[in-house]
């Protein structure tokens, strides 16, 4: 860590917003962020009450602002009632009906768009089709679709009758699908036939009916198709319908069920240090408030926005960022359901062009593949309409920073570095567009009502200059709630007992400069992050391991990669002789294949390497850091002399 705390140190270059960008923010320059800071640090619970009743529509106000009475199982607003379909559509119903809210671009480049008076009505028809299906309030629904106009109708039309969504990414494989049905609890599954990324068909609905037919999704009723690709997909008679078939002859209008602000509206599943993904589970009222507020103050969202976020609606940036948030505040958001290579580098770009985007939200990871494809390609478009850029899902790189700032941003626009997780629910540290000088490769502060700091293996502040652990310090209103079905867990991850469990533990590693800026340097648990997705080092072996025919055991870890971030190395004992020459290629493809099937294809190691045994200190425990410094090629300079095999070491270097 010190080698990176030092380069924050020694950054030098600051932005700071030009005087035209501060006369228009939302929050208009230092002293107005720091004056929400003040509010919030003097009346915390003031503050966001305020903020709760000003912007979201309450169908029964709530009284009581935030619930610490049994912590970490924090409560916000919960006597209070909303829907959040309501709050995304309906109240922009008598204002702005006929504004366009989504313009989709398919991966072959047709455009549809859809106004809010025609999402609203087909949202109202999905969600009557559920009722039909005999789903109810608290029931799950899980989701594994493209990105399409259909899958926003999904997640509202599950919102607007309080069934709770967990969208799972449609690069999952059927396994992962099937553990996330079977954890949930889900009673339907919405899908499509299959989807298109650079020109190539996807199926999904096959997968769906792999992961049913492994069993154990007890709970399992319906499978919704929408069709996509228009390929022909076997029906389960009974138990599958097309969604036109379900859609037809609903009526246009749904009445919303109002819930308390508490009600889960959806669990997503992520990665922890585990093998077992994690149901992060998220509220109604504090996370729609949340959304709401960082697009106005991050995204600085003026009425007449286009706004592009090219997460996928998997992610909780799709979640946050394509849907939930853009919606609440009326916004016209664009969606995408290809690649940012195809047809070409320039795709993006064309795409800013011809959509008029005004605030672009991106990867570090997608930024830096766009610099190596093609390096000068946006200089070949019409940028000017962008008024804010965006990132998030990683570090980024000084370099990929001053890129993005002059080849695309035209040094005009002010780029918000992003920090926030699948937990947070939404951004917590971020520069402020109209207020906050940016410097590159730093997420600089964190949003007023937002306690970060960085602490000790004690809990003791490190103060300026100094690496640790980042913890947020008091609760907020779009925080994960629990784990679902396991709070223990919950407890147990963020808010552990080694700080009394007062602090979330976010996970991450990070420093403060001189200025009070953060920079996040990276996980400090075994969860790696390979493109701005998160994966568990235990999750991947504990897929290979599963390879019961080949393999005896597995080590996975990390190493730095410019491209994608980090990339995945697994050191594999195979069953029989350790495989050499052909022999290893092979295996390796085979292994790569095997959890591609597992988990999904971003699961899949970049490098294995095979050997006849793993280093293990004398209890046995397998010499991670160790394995690290062979994966970077680094020197070994542990001690290396308790293993029983030190020839190991030698194999160990070799990639396959
Ligand atoms: O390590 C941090 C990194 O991504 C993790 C969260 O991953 P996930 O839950 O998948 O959510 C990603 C999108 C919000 C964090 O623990 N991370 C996210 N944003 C940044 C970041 N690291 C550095 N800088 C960021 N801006």
């Amino acid at each position: 860590m010190a080698a990176t705390i030092e380069s924050v140190l020694s950054e030098k270059r600051v932005f700071p917003p030009s005087p035209e960008f501060v006369k228009q923010a939302n929050v208009s320059g230092m002293a107005a962020y720091q004056a929400l800071c003040d509010e919030a640090e003097r009346d915390f619970e003031g503050f966001w009450g305020r903020l709760a009743k000003e912007h979201l529509h309450w169908s029964k106000p709530f009284n009581r602002v935030l619930d610490e009475a049994n912590p970490p199982f924090f409560k916000w607003f919960h006597d209070g009632e909303l829907n959040a379909s309501y709050n995304c559509l309906d109240r922009h119903l008598a204002s702005q009906p006929d504004k366009t809210a989504i313009i989709f671009e398919a991966d072959d480049g047709k455009v549809t768009k859809i106004t809010y008076k025609e999402l609203h009505r087909e949202v109202c028809r999905l969600a009557n089709a559920l009722k039909a299906l005999g789903i109810q309030r608290g029931d799950r629904v899980l989701i594994y679709m493209p990105m399409s106009i259909q899958v926003v109708v999904a997640m509202q039309a599950c919102a607007r009758i309080a069934a709770t969504h967990s969208v799972v990414f449609g690069g999952f494989s059927a396994k992962s699908v099937q553990e996330r049905i079977i954890d949930a609890g889900a009673v339907a599954v919405i899908t499509a036939d299959g989807q298109f990324r650079g020109g190539r068909e996807i199926p999904l609905k096959p997968v769906v009916d792999e992961a049913i037919g492994m069993g154990g999704c007890d709970a399992m009723r319906k499978v919704i198709v929408y069709k996509r690709s228009g390929s022909s997909v076997p029906m389960t008679a009974g138990r599958d319908l097309w969604w036109d078939e379900a859609v037809k002859g609903q009526g246009d209008t749904c009445d919303p069920v109002w819930v308390s602000a508490e009600h889960p509206l959806f669990i997503l599943y992520t990665s922890g240090s585990t093998g077992k993904p994690k149901g992060v589970q998220h509220s109604t009222g504090g996370y729609l408030l949340g959304c709401i507020l960082t697009m106005k103050w991050v995204f600085d969202n003026k009425p007449t926005d286009i706004f592009w976020c090219t997460a996928d609606v998997g992610w909780v940036t799709g979640h946050s960022y394509i849907v939930y948030g853009p919606l609440a505040c009326g916004t016209t958001v664009v969606m995408f359901e290809g690649v940012p290579t195809y047809p070409d580098a320039g795709r993006f770009w064309k795409m800013i062009q011809a959509h008029k985007v005004n605030v672009f939200y991106t990867a570090p990871t997608a930024i830096r593949s766009l610099i190596k494809a093609g390096p000068e390609e946006p200089k070949k478009y019409d940028l000017s309409s962008v008024r804010i850029l965006g990132t998030v899902g990683e570090p980024i790189n000084p370099e990929a920073w001053m890129w993005y700032h002059t080849t695309v941003g035209r040094e005009r626009c002010p780029i918000v570095d992003t920090w926030w997780q699948t937990e947070t629910g939404v951004i917590m540290i971020t520069p402020l567009p109209g207020a906050i000088p940016t410097k590159p490769g730093s997420a600089t502060l964190p949003l007023p009502g937002i306690m970060a700091d960085i602490v000790d293996e004690t809990g003791n502040s490190v103060g300026k200059g100094k690496g640790g652990l980042l913890v947020i310090k008091r609760p907020w209103p779009a925080m994960l709630r629990t784990i679902w079905g396991d709070p223990e867990r919950y407890k147990k991850t963020y808010f552990p007992d080694d700080f009394k469990g007062k602090l979330y533990l976010a996970g991450d590693g990070a420093s403060i400069d001189e200025d009070g800026y953060f920079r996040i340097v990276g996980r400090i648990d075994d969860v790696l992050n390979v493109s701005g997705h998160r994966l568990g080092t235990m999750e991947v072996e504990s897929a290979l391991v599963a390879n019961s025919k080949l393999v005896a055991e597995a080590a996975v870890v990390g190493r730095p990669d410019e491209l994608t971030g980090e990339a995945i190395v697994a050191f594999v004992v195979t069953k029989g002789p350790r495989p050499t020459g052909e022999e290893a290629k092979k295996v390796a493809q085979e292994l790569r294949d095997w959890v591609a099937k597992e988990i999904g294809a971003i699961a899949k190691p970049k490098d294995i390497r095979f050997g006849e045994n793993l280093p293990k200190t004398r209890s046995g425990k397998i010499m991670r850091r160790l394995l690290r410094s062979i994966a970077r090629g680094e020197e070994i300079t542990q001690d290396v002399t308790t293993l029983e095999n030190p020839a190991i070491l030698e194999q160990l270097k070799q990639s396959q």
